[in-house]
């Protein structure tokens, strides 16, 4: 299908009917991401107009008291502020909850009842989305569940009726387990009706990636190994892992971030132009960067692939803890904060090309971007005596201050001519004035559409384990890890900044 990208405007035309199941409805994710992102779009004219949601959770609560709760979280977390009290009232109406265990097969007996109950109250049509917000020990057997009680639909029957599941990170915990978990849920879904989220691919800021690529000329001849010294991506956050301990124990920094995030940003980087925007030739050309990266040897991995861990320290002048006093966190936990990754894309455009992956939590600040460092211009006519000039930079700013900048070198006016480094910015919020929709706002509209452009499939996921699951079993075998080996506030651990070389440094955000 086309995709939204070449739709003048955001509208619910053509948009089926449909109802949206989250099952761990009671999660924090529902609080802070997906009702938010459910009251926006419903508030413009979004949903289609015959929509309902049921929230499916093990405990027990009526209708009203979900409805309330989702009331709260929205008042707090929409990035529209205060709630519109007249649309709220006619909209809670559409939400409904469910108790069940997740496991039990009277809690999908009643759901059905129930969603048939929703199709003709809201003529719905029997379409469903469920959302899978719950622990990842949980996907295989909520999909085997709905599939035998007649919930999933088979991509091949007749009538119109679809059904789509949308599937939270982690997918997998390595390459083995990602492929046993696809294994399993390929036995009831059809690769169609698989929607894996990364919220990243619904950034704004990320799908201008391809439109910045490809809908100018003036960067493709320059976006090679003939012209391009490396590239950085760098996701950093300010935050620890406050209350996620038990999570970040089992996943580290490298499964969380890298993994999805980090791999996206890189394939969107790299990728050649794809045949048309489709979701299949999208997803081929970021397949086939993925595929095109060098595995790491044995050799590189001890300064190919750097890993931290947060001690104490301070962020914007508060004193903050190390990691292994956090909640939920062993004492001698050997759990990665921080990642950073060299890796080649061995491919004709690429050849040679570094490109450096970093990603931490309690970095100095909030930042991620995508930095293009182009190669230094001859040094025959304004090189400076005591140094060189800088390199030309485009940074592609995902998130604060989304924006593009380019850095190029400058006359200071004057008789004398010293040479300065001087930055084009365009920034989104001063240029279009609106804050862009939040991501979930877009992936789950998409979903509705039908849409599974910004998701990942499975090859891309399988892909971006391949290229991980050697670096973590390397650091699991390498136990006494040196941690914590930077301090909170600071930019991580010395060991990152060499992987760079001689010449090179990470950007200061
Ligand atoms: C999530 C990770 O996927 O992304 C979190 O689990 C991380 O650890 C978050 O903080 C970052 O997302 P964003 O949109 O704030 O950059």
């Amino acid at each position: 299908m086309e995709h939204p990208l070449e739709e003048a405007g955001r509208s619910s035309r053509n948009i089926d009917p449909c109802v949206l199941v989250i099952f761990g409805a009671t999660g924090d994710l529902t609080g802070r991401k997906l009702a938010p992102a459910l009251y926006n779009l419903g508030r413009e004219g979004m949903l289609p107009p015959n929509f309902a949601c049921v929230g499916f959770a093990r405990r027990g609560k009526s209708h009203r008291q979900f409805r309330d709760e989702i009331k709260e979280d929205v008042s707090t977390y929409s990035r529209t502020k205060p709630i519109e009290e007249r649309f709220w009232d006619h909209f809670q109406e559409q939400f409904f909850y469910h108790q069940s265990d997740f496991d039990q097969d009277q809690g999908y007996k009643t759901l059905a009842a129930l969603l048939n109950q929703l199709d003709a109250k809201f003529a719905t049509r029997g379409n469903r989305v469920f959302y899978l917000s719950v622990q990842p020990k949980y996907f295989p057997i909520v999909i085997e569940k709905l599939k035998q009680h007649g919930l999933i639909y088979d991509v091949n029957e007749t009538s119109n009726r679809w059904s789509r599941v949308i599937i939270e990170k982690p997918f997998g915990h390595d390459s083995a387990s990602a492929a046993e978990l696809q294994r399993h849920i390929s036995h009831s879904l059809d690769e169609s009706q698989i929607y894996r989220i990364d919220h990243y691919l619904g950034k704004e800021t990320v799908q201008n990636l391809l439109v910045f690529r490809f809908a100018n000329s003036i960067f493709e001849s320059l976006w090679n190994y003939r012209h391009i010294d490396h590239v950085q991506i760098t996701v950093a956050e300010e935050i620890g892992i406050g209350t996620r301990g038990h999570f970040f124990e089992e996943e580290g920094l490298l499964r969380d971030i890298v993994q999805n995030h980090m791999m996206q940003l890189l394939s969107l980087v790299a990728m050649e132009p794809p045949v048309n925007l489709s979701a299949t030739a999208i997803r081929d050309e970021k397949v086939k960067v993925l595929q095109s990266i060098r595995p790491l040897t044995e050799a590189e991995f001890s300064h190919s692939a750097v890993r931290g861990q947060y001690g104490p320290g301070f962020i914007n002048g508060q004193k903050v803890i190390g990691y292994r006093e956090e909640q939920n966190v062993g004492p001698t936990s050997s759990v990665e904060t921080y990642a950073a990754l060299k890796l080649y894309i061995d491919n004709w455009r690429w050849a040679g090309v570094p490109f450096y992956l970093r990603g931490g939590k309690r970095l100095p600040k909030r930042g991620t971007e995508i930095a293009i460092i182009f190669k230094d211009a001859p040094g025959v006519l304004f090189q400076q005596r005591s140094q060189k000039n800088e390199p030309n930079v485009l940074a592609m700013r995902i998130q604060p201050d989304e924006g593009i900048s380019m850095k190029i070198n400058c006359k200071v006016p004057g008789p004398s001519s010293p040479i300065q480094p001087v930055k084009m910015d365009f920034r989104y919020g001063s240029y279009f004035g609106q804050t862009p929709p939040e991501a979930y706002e877009r992936l789950i509209w998409d979903c509705i559409l039908g849409d599974s452009t910004l998701f990942a499939r499975s090859d891309e996921v399988a892909q971006s384990w391949e290229i991980l699951t050697p670096i973590l079993n390397y650091w699991s075998s390498q136990k006494n890890a040196p941690f914590p080996n930077y301090a909170a506030g600071s930019w991580g651990p010395q060991e990152a900044n060499l992987m760079l070389g001689e010449g090179r440094s990470w950007r200061i955000l």
